[in-house]
């Protein structure tokens, strides 16, 4: 087998973006191997990724910061505005079948430690609940209440589809029809070496790659057929939110009927926003940006804005981002097919093992040397015509299971999920055993079949209290 028999044009393109290396590398392949590097080649559009490679290589220089970076008003929780009215119309929505879920999970959960997709993590707090089932849970109870079926997309990677579809379907997707779900995995970015702009290779015959961000999902729901799906079901919103989050509410009415009916939301994406915690927590922040709404994520945000406190003392730049966005079906169609609309990429310097194209030679290196390519979702906020930010309550909505230890962790989520509960229960009378720093003084764990949301428990038999040191599970 000869570098003759990678097709012509390909070996021009190769040629043309720097890539020759990969040209000589093709020669030593034979059968199957030649075939498969030929086929993962023609994969990607290489004239733009030789684009993105000049772009973002050693010659890479961060746009300037922007003009004007001011806090995003949001929907402030008690505000001045009419939740009932918004929650009616948003039930309707629901009602109707117009809302479908959407999880992206196609993250590798390395900071977790856990050797599998992150939705099969044990995550409630007595039960040990995976996330998908809290998930899968959740959405019962919502179609139970509402009296429709909510299809639910999930987005995997390459590194954990079959283990995920294979999870749900050894356990029954527990209990939604497996025709409702809809697994569709995302694409992949070619990592290239910094110094020199070369693909790097994995293994022989094999270009190392990169999940291409959950950025990639706009793209993958389209080409997955998903997006297309769901239109022929009859949905036009999808309620999207990551893997890592037991508590977020994933069907909420008040939040659709803002999204859709409020008068200065154009209905395409609007997104949930906490109090941050402090001015350096690891979560996005929404900013006006020359008067258009967006998140910066903290990595990007410069200290002194991230630090800047209001009149009142608290952090001016303080609306949080918990990755819980609503996003028009139709918005989506836009993004994919109109190239001006396109995300910009975030560029990420790493560690990433590769293989010497000519010795064959494995090499870890010990200090980054390659860049990793990926696009953020919530880009799409900026392109919207006008985008809402509406807030809720930490406890309520964000206990999120991202890290092994300390914030952010199984352990710290859990504290969260007891607290909820134990705030569920309180709203409607149920007496909870609290120690001296105000803490619950029990284990709670209330299943998504229960309730998914307060008022829900009032159909259960419920003790009138929970007895201190105990651990409940509704
Ligand atoms: C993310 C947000 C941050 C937000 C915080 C809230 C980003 C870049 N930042 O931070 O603004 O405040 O959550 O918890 O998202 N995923 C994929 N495919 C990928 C990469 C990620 O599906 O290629 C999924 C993961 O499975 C996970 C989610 O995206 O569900 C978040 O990804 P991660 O990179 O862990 O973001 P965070 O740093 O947690």
């Amino acid at each position: 087998m000869s570098a003759a028999t990678l097709p012509d044009t390909l070996t021009q393109q190769l040629r043309a973006i720097g890539q020759s290396h990969l040209v000589g590398h093709a020669a030593t392949l034979d059968g199957a191997s030649h075939d498969a590097f030929l086929a993962q080649l023609e994969s990607f559009d290489l004239i733009s990724l030789g684009n993105y490679i000049d772009e973002y290589g050693s010659s890479y220089t961060p746009p300037p910061p922007p003009a004007s970076i001011e806090p995003a008003s949001c929907y402030t929780l008690g505000g001045d505005w009419d939740v009932n009215t918004y929650r009616a119309k948003g039930e309707e929505l629901i009602r109707a079948g117009k809302i479908a879920c959407f999880t992206v999970a196609g993250g590798q959960g390395s900071r977790l430690g856990y050797d599998g997709p992150k939705g099969c993590f044990a995550t409630s707090c007595v039960n040990g609940k995976p996330l998908f089932q809290l998930f899968a849970e959740s959405i019962f109870k919502a179609q139970e209440k509402y009296g429709c079926v909510i299809p639910w997309a999930i987005m995997t990677s390459p590194l954990n589809h079959d283990a995920t579809v294979g999870f749900f379907e050894s356990n029954d997707c527990f209990g939604l029809d497996r025709g409702q779900i809809m697994f569709f995995e995302q694409g992949v970015m070619p990592s290239f070496d910094l110094a020199t702009g070369r693909l790097l290779l994995a293994e022989p015959g094999v270009l190392a790659t990169n999940p291409d961000g959950h950025g990639g999902a706009y793209k993958a729901l389209k080409v997955s057929g998903a997006l297309d799906a769901m239109r022929a079901k009859g949905v036009e919103q999808l309620s999207y939110f990551q893997v890592d989050n037991p508590h977020a509410r994933i069907i909420d009415p008040v939040f659709f009927g803002l999204h859709a009916f409020a008068p200065d939301s154009s209905g395409q994406m609007s997104s949930k926003m906490v109090a941050k915690a402090s001015w350096d927590e690891k979560v996005g922040v929404f900013c006006s940006v020359n008067g258009r709404t967006e998140i910066i994520e903290y990595s990007d945000l410069p200290e002194d804005l991230a630090k800047r406190t209001g009149a009142n003392g608290k952090l001016a730049f303080n609306a949080g981002s918990i990755a819980i966005h609503a996003i028009s079906l139709a918005f989506i169609e836009q993004m994919v097919s109109d190239p001006k609309y396109a995300l910009p990429f975030h560029r990420a310097h790493k560690k990433v093992a590769f293989v010497d194209p000519t010795s064959g030679e494995s090499l870890s290196p010990d200090a980054p040397n390659a860049i990793k390519l990926e696009r953020f979702v919530f880009d799409g906020i900026k392109l919207a015509d006008q985008s809402i930010v509406v807030e809720t309550d930490r406890v309520e909505e964000f206990a999120p299971v991202k890290n092994a230890t300390g914030a952010d962790s199984i352990g710290s989520s859990k504290l969260l999920q007891t607290e909820r509960a134990a705030r569920w229960l309180e709203s409607i009378g149920v007496s909870i055993p609290r120690k001296a720093d105000g803490s619950v003084d029990a284990v709670i764990e209330i299943s998504p079949l229960s309730a998914i949301e307060p008022g829900d428990l009032e159909a259960i038999d419920l003790p009138t209290a929970i007895e201190p040191g105990s651990t409940v599970v509704l």
